[in-house]
C-alpha cells in the first residue's frame, strides 16, 4: 500500500488536506482540515467542536482525508454557501471502498480511515486519532509550483477563523482584523503573480464575502 509519507505528508509538520464525511443524515460533505501524520499509517485529524465534520466523525467513527492543491475545492468546502443552493454538489462525491464514507472524486489521493481514539487538542479542538485502511494516489503529473494557487489557499485559511472572529469579543475583532491584513498580503501576490486568472476570481469572491460579514457585524453593533 501507499504509505503517507509518499504523499509528501512530513512529521512534525501540517499536511492541508479535505476530510469528507456523511452527515447524521447521511449527506456527503467535505471541509479543509489540516492533519498531523504519527506514522506511516496513523494520522491526526483536529477539527474545532462547533464543526460539522467534528460531530460527523463523532457519530460515524471514519472519514476519508482527501489530498489535493486545488484552490476551488478548498474555497467550496470551507465555504459551503458559496455553492449553488448553499450545499456541495453530490456530484462531487463517490463512496470510499473500505470505510463508510464518501471521497472526492476529483482528489489526487484519497486516505480511508478509521478513528481509533478520541482526545481534546485544546478547548476548542478535539483530535482524532485516525489509523489508514487504504491509501490510492492517481497517476496525476508533477505540477509547477504557482504562488497565486498557494497564496488562495492561504488567504481561504485565515478567511475560516475572520467569519467567527468577527461576531466574538473586542479581542476576537482585533484578531480578525489581524487575518485581514495577512489576507491583503495573499490578495497582493496575486494581484502581482496571476491577475485575471482563476486564483484571482477566486480572491474577488472572498473578499466580497469577507464585506458582507463586516457588514452584517458592524449592523449588529
Ligand atoms: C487549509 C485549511 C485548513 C483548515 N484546517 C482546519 C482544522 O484543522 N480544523 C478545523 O476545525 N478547521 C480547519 N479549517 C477550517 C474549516 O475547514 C472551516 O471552518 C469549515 O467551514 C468547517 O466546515 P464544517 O463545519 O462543514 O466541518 C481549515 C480551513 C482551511 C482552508
Amino acid at each position: 500500500m501507499t504509505d503517507l509519507c509518499d504523499l509528501g505528508f512530513v512529521k512534525d509538520a501540517i499536511g492541508e488536506t479535505i476530510v469528507s464525511t456523511y452527515t447524521l443524515d447521511m449527506q456527503p460533505t467535505a471541509a479543509p482540515m489540516g492533519v498531523v501524520i504519527k506514522n506511516n499509517k496513523q494520522l491526526l485529524v483536529r477539527p474545532y467542536v462547533s464543526s460539522l465534520t467534528y460531530k460527523n466523525l463523532q457519530a460515524s467513527r471514519c472519514a476519508v482525508v482527501n489530498v489535493t492543491s486545488d484552490p476551488e475545492l478548498f474555497y467550496l468546502t470551507a465555504f459551503k454557501e458559496a455553492n449553488s443552493g448553499g450545499k456541495l454538489p453530490c456530484g462531487f462525491f463517490e463512496k470510499a471502498e473500505s470505510v463508510a464514507a464518501p471521497r472526492l472524486r476529483t482528489a489526487n489521493a484519497v486516505i480511508e480511515v478509521l478513528v481509533t481514539k478520541v482526545g481534546s487538542f485544546n478547548s476548542e479542538r478535539a483530535e482524532f486519532l485516525c489509523d489508514a485502511q487504504l491509501v490510492a494516489a492517481s497517476k496525476a503529473l508533477p505540477t509547477v509550483y504557482c504562488r497565486a494557487q498557494f497564496a488562495t489557499i492561504e488567504a481561504i485559511v485565515h478567511a475560516t477563523r475572520i467569519k467567527p472572529f468577527l461576531k466574538g469579543s473586542k479581542e476576537e475583532q482585533e484578531r480578525a482584523l489581524n487575518l485581514l491584513e495577512l489576507v491583503n498580503v495573499c490578495q497582493d501576490v496575486v494581484d502581482r503573480t496571476a491577475p485575471n486568472s482563476r486564483y484571482s476570481e477566486l480572491m474577488a469572491d472572498l473578499s466580497q464575502r469577507i464585506n458582507s460579514w463586516r457588514n452584517q457585524s458592524e449592523s449588529l453593533r
